[in-house]
């Protein structure tokens, strides 16, 4: 549906002024950043929306290697703005004549780090998707990027800016749940398909060798693209990669630990019998300091008998939070024992809403707006790329102890698994020629 330009910039500018930092405005009204839409797919075009809605910025180019997504996404930007942007195949391309302020990543992960470390060469700053890389030593490299070139990124994991998961931080930090030993952290769905598409030629207009990029090529199947890369993994990391990077990074926000000393998954393909290769079941514990975590997720049997599809459980002494995603936050105290009456006394459940914006169902356009700021003021984002890299190797610790079948010590400063050299080497990844590994 396409929707009338005028009343799209009018609502959608109105709506989204009290999210942008005050100084911002007044510091210069007519400034637009030259922005840039780099994977213009379902997710892209979510965030360029938000862009656009900021006020802030003008698309003034978009690239996809898949022309049928690019010429729909770009008639979208000029239905909504009048803006007419370049439309490109190859970012370097891109990059080179554009020269945008900003450079917006949402490619699938085994594309993320190429495309960022050429963008902050070219002297963007970046909003980067998650997880941020296929590899740990992708992440380290995005780091040292971003770093070296002065750039300010900022990773796509809103959770940080939304209101609930704020408020939920806040009263964990306040020792409403006591003190914690345990917090579990998994996703549930049931999108279990028995049959596969057969492997075709790739249609016309998408440049499958190029969407392959450094990744092994494999032949085109249409469950694989568009969005469908998530559950193979040659291109991504199945379900710990995709929402296992957003409610792990939950754990480092909250605890004061930096990273997990040990990390054992276990998994396998226990019911999926489609073309996808990731695991259907897995559960990974990571050991740190303090508490325990674990990440579960299975692709099946969703139900209500565990209440929550999603989400973490804080579990502590005055009782357990779950944060969830549209069911907001939720505390269930502990029973208090009552020893005349031999019965156990309810405590209080404590419940608070999500403030999401309808959509999308998050909060990118805060997210959007702490990038905004920290471009004018050159400081570290909300979630600033180094974070996002502790959260993704959360996952690609998890994914590696899975392939390895064996735990792994961790050293998070130093980015090296202890003792072990074969663990190492799954650090990073053979990359397909001409493409070049980048180094840290
Ligand atoms: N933060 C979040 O909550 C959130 C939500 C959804 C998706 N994402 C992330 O966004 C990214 C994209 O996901 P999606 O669902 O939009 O996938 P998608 O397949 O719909 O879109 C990705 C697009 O990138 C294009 N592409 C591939 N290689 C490219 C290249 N070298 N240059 C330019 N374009 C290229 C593809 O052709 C495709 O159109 C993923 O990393 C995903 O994890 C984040």
């Amino acid at each position: 549906m396409l929707i009338n330009r005028r009343t799209f910039l009018k609502n959608s500018v109105a709506a989204s002024m009290t999210f942008v930092a005050p100084h911002i405005l007044a510091e210069d009204k007519n400034k637009k950043y030259r922005t840039a839409l780099i994977g213009s797919g379902w997710w892209g075009m979510n965030i360029a929306r938000e862009a656009i809605k900021s006020g802030k910025c003008k698309i003034v180019a978009m690239c996809d290697v898949d022309r049928n997504i690019l010429d729909k996404a770009a008639e979208e930007v000029e239905q909504l703005t009048g803006d007419k942007p370049t439309k490109y195949k190859d970012y370097r391309e891109l990059l080179d004549k554009e020269k945008p302020e900003i450079v917006i990543n949402a490619t699938p992960d085994h594309w993320h780090a190429l495309i960022t470390i050429a963008a902050c060469k070219a002297g963007a700053d970046v909003y980067h998707e998650k997880p941020i890389g296929h590899t740990i030593n992708e992440g380290k490299a995005m780091v040292k990027a971003a770093r070296d070139n002065g750039r300010v990124v900022q990773v796509g994991t809103h959770r940080r800016v939304s209101p609930h998961h704020i408020s939920a931080m806040k009263f964990l930090k306040e020792d409403g749940a006591g003190t914690i030993g345990m917090v579990r952290t998994f996703a549930h769905y049931s999108r279990y398909r028995s049959r596969s598409p057969a492997d075709s030629d790739p249609p016309e207009g998408l440049d499958w060798d190029f969407w392959c990029g450094p990744a092994p090529l494999r032949p085109y199947n249409r469950r694989i693209h568009p969005g469908g890369f998530r559950q193979f993994l040659d291109y991504a990391n199945g379900q710990l990669g995709d929402w296992g990077i957003h409610w792990l990074d939950q754990v480092l926000w909250w605890t004061e630990e930096k990273f997990p000393k040990t990390v054992y998954s276990t998994g396998a393909r226990h019911v999926k019998e489609d073309n996808t290769d990731s695991p259907d079941t897995q559960v990974v514990t990571y050991e740190f300091e303090s508490f325990t975590a674990t990440w579960e997720h299975r692709f099946y049997a969703a139900n209500e008998a565990e209440k929550h599809h999603v989400g973490c459980y804080f579990y502590g002494t005055k009782g357990t939070l779950h944060i969830g995603w549209q069911d907001g936050w939720t505390f269930y105290p502990v029973d208090r024992w009552d020893r005349r009456r031999r019965v156990a006394e309810k405590g209080k459940i404590i419940h608070e809403e999500p403030q999401l914006h309808t959509k999308s169902d998050h909060n990118i356009p805060e997210l959007w707006a702490d990038f905004l700021s920290c471009i004018k003021s050159r400081s570290k984002p909300v979630c600033d790329i180094e974070i996002g890299h502790r959260s993704t190797n959360m996952s690609l610790l998890g994914m590696l102890s899975l392939k390895l079948g064996r735990s792994v010590k961790w050293d998070g400063e130093k980015e090296i698994i202890i003792a072990d050299p074969q663990a190492n080497k799954l650090l990073s990844r053979e990359y397909r020629k001409p493409w070049v590994y980048p180094e840290a």
